[in-house]
């Protein structure tokens, strides 16, 4: 059984990361998806729980399990007995912050590999913070998240169907 991390602050979750895991599961027998739960990340939007709910909610898949870790990534993935870490690309300015995590989590344990896959053209604009950003001035994010993120959006700011 080949397993994958696909650790992110998933703050929601948007169409893009559905669509990494989906392609993910094509390549690993399961997916991970790890919700880093870092006191020191700037003010979330929904709480670990709620993040994991809507997950849960949008990923019904068995072979995906819903989980959140505090500290480090390489140390949570000890603990799991996952050597493979899945992320996504978007652009060419994802590439450095990406290249540095990757060669960081490497460093502090050899064992650890990350893949990347490349988000789908469709996807490639959206990030969780744009959605937070032009959710919470009223702007229509459907499409660009799960039905379970949109509603949840809506009641939380309101805004256009
Ligand atoms: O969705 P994000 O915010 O781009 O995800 C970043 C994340 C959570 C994968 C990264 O910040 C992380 O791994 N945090 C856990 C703490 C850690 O291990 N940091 C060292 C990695 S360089």
């Amino acid at each position: 059984m080949l397993a994958a991390i696909y650790p992110g602050s998933f703050d929601p979750i948007t169409n893009g990361h559905l669509s990494l895991i989906q392609r993910g599961l094509e390549v690993f027998d399961r997916v991970v998806v790890a919700i880093a739960s870092n006191p020191d990340k700037q003010a979330a939007l929904f709480s670990v729980e709620e993040r994991r709910q809507l997950i849960r909610e949008a990923c019904p898949d068995p072979r995906v399990e819903v989980d959140d870790f505090h500290g480090l990534l390489v140390e949570y993935a000890k603990r799991k007995g996952v050597h493979v870490i899945l992320r996504g690309l978007r652009a060419v300015s994802d590439f450095e912050y990406e290249f540095q995590m990757a060669n960081m989590n490497r460093t502090l344990d050899p064992k650890v590999e990350t893949v990347f896959m490349m988000t789908g053209e469709d996807y490639f604009y959206i990030s969780s913070r744009i959605v937070r950003e032009v959710a919470s001035l009223g702007g229509n994010v459907k499409g660009m998240v799960p039905p379970n993120v949109h509603h949840k959006l809506q009641a939380r700011f309101g805004g256009r169907e």
